[in-house]
């Protein structure tokens, strides 16, 4: 791959977010441990390289090291925050530790624009800082380029060894200028051009996994969600025939939503798929149940057995494919740097590798959402995959708050899908992030024609936020939310009430359970 960037991991939280960082300034980008010597990198001619954060202090013994080698050869480099103090320890720079350690945000000033690294940044700008040492003294050769309040060498560098040092963290979006900081690096000074694109990941991604699997047979689990589609396309683009998918409709998906899978990769994007019908056994399994936490675990349970049984239909299969992304990693507290791939507790099939004696493949685990869909589009995956609302696992027994009938479903299923069109037929700015119906448990009177009715009440919801962390109830204009109200009356037979969720998270959560 020329032209590839690595980023050294030294452990830091956020190594997969400078190699996201330089890979949308157009350069491909790729994490390697911290311990990878010279003579494996240069076998990769990498044409820059960036030495992440770490938790540790490079003062303590036994400090996570480089290889020596590393600095000599002439490549690029750009230590960030502990990646600094590293290449200050190699150069034979005098390092201390501070009285009191800087973490949060500060102010940059720039002392030196001799070299190119802080091209476009104001002379005073808001960085992210987080250390607890401090590059003191530099060597001849190396100038301290900037400062902020705590700390006198907040940068430093060699621009004849083309060797670089930031102590704060350009790859976080409280920096103002980090990103115009990275250009620099990547493009004035390491010589870089800007025209990676997720096509290139997508060859390179698509090689590996025909490596892994060589001549063996794999099994993926779709749920109609973007990473699994994503991730069995991508499989099937390496090992085509030799992938099946597994698709257990639990009857729990939305209107429209298990024809549009299955055609999907039938027909657009002719996957091997084998749709298995539960939709009777999992209605069965939750009649009477009406906490959420057990409907969630019968759900859980029974989608394992299914998928083992299915699975087991199918012979020479050796690996599993799964669609874990970057954040699930960092939620299980998976160090990337070093193996041991630890599998998300909560996911539906994480138990299964070990029991069926699978080995897994991953393709995403790189990347964050947003480039999953931007993968997706690549791969030419319908947009209505590629752009679909998160949604539970446990699909819309979470949204009927209580016992989970056929009849129950069947109204959530129609409310929402009028919610749907609705909104995605509106032009919203912002769009809201997610938007959807919850059958409550709740029956209230009401007229209809010359009749007194008592029928059910059904809640909308609508969300904007970045990440589902955090939410805010969408300001939907009064006359789309008028004509949602009408239509769920008017159209979904069994209710005659509609209520609007004005709660933010938190204190309330997106769904409702
Ligand atoms: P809450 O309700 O916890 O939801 O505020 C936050 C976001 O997570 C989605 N969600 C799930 N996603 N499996 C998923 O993949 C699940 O079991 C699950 N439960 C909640 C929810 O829709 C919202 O976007």
């Amino acid at each position: 791959m020329p032209n590839a960037v690595f980023v050294l991991d030294f452990g830091a939280q956020y190594s997969q977010l400078i190699a996201r960082r330089v890979r949308e300034c157009g350069v491909y980008c790729e994490i390697v441990p911290y311990d990878t010597t010279w003579s494996e990198l240069s076998a990769r001619r990498p044409a820059a390289l960036i030495l992440s954060g770490g938790p540790e202090s490079t003062l303590v013994k036994d400090a996570p090291d480089m290889d020596g080698a590393i600095l000599k050869s002439g490549v690029p480099i750009l230590g960030i925050c502990y990646g600094m103090q590293l290449l200050a320890r190699e150069i034979g720079a005098e390092l201390v530790k501070l009285d009191h350690s800087e973490y949060g945000p500060a102010t940059l000033r720039v002392s030196n624009r001799e070299t190119p690294l802080f091209d476009g940044v104001e002379e005073s700008s808001r960085v992210w800082m987080s250390h607890g040492d401090s590059v003191v003294e530099l060597p001849k050769g190396y100038c301290a380029l900037a400062s902020t309040g705590r700390c006198r060498i907040a940068a430093m560098g060699s621009p004849k060894e083309r060797v670089y040092g930031v102590q704060f963290h350009p790859e976080v979006v409280h920096s103002q200028y980090g990103r115009t900081v990275l250009e620099n690096f990547l493009h004035k000074i390491a010589g870089l051009g800007d025209d990676w694109k997720m096509e290139s990941f997508l060859d390179r991604a698509v090689e590996d996994v025909r490596a892994r699997i060589g001549s063996a047979r794999a099994i993926c689990a779709l749920s109609g969600g973007v990473d699994s589609a994503v991730a069995a396309t991508l499989v099937g683009r390496a090992i085509g025939d030799r992938l099946t998918c597994i698709f257990v409709d639990h009857g729990l998906l939305r209107q429209g939503e298990v024809e549009q899978v299955v055609a999907a990769f039938r027909e657009i994007l002719h996957l091997n798929v084998v749709a298995v019908d539960a939709r009777k056994r999992f209605l069965k399994k939750l009649r009477d149940v009406e906490d959420p936490e057990r409907k969630r675990i019968i759900i859980g349970h029974e989608f394992i057995e299914v998928f083992e049984r299915e699975a087991a239909r199918i012979r020479g299969v050796k690996f599993l494919v799964q669609g874990t992304l970057y954040p699930d990693v960092i939620e299980s507290k998976t160090p990337l740097s070093k193996a041991g791939h630890k599998i998300k507790s909560h996911h539906n099939v994480g138990g299964l590798p070990a029991k069926m004696g699978l080995k897994l493949i991953e393709p995403l685990r790189e990347l964050f959402k947003d480039e999953v869909r931007e993968l997706g589009r690549v791969l030419g995956l319908p947009r209505a995959i590629v752009e679909r609302q998160p949604f539970p696992g446990p699909g819309l027994a979470v949204r009927i708050i209580g016992d989970v009938t056929e009849d129950r479903l069947e109204i959530v299923r129609a409310a929402d899908a009028i919610v749907r069109e609705e909104i995605d037929g509106a032009s919203l700015d912002p769009h809201p992030w997610q938007y959807f119906a919850v059958l409550t448990p709740v029956k209230s009177v009401g007229v209809m024609g010359d009749g007194r009715s008592y029928a059910n009440l059904v809640a909308v919801r609508a969300i904007t936020s970045d990440d589902g962390m955090t939410a805010d109830w969408a300001r939907l204009p009064h006359t789309l939310l008028e004509r949602i109200a009408s239509r769920i009356v008017n159209e979904v037979h069994g209710v005659n009430r509609v209520a609007y969720d004005i709660t933010t998270k938190p204190p309330a959560t997106v769904e409702w359970e």
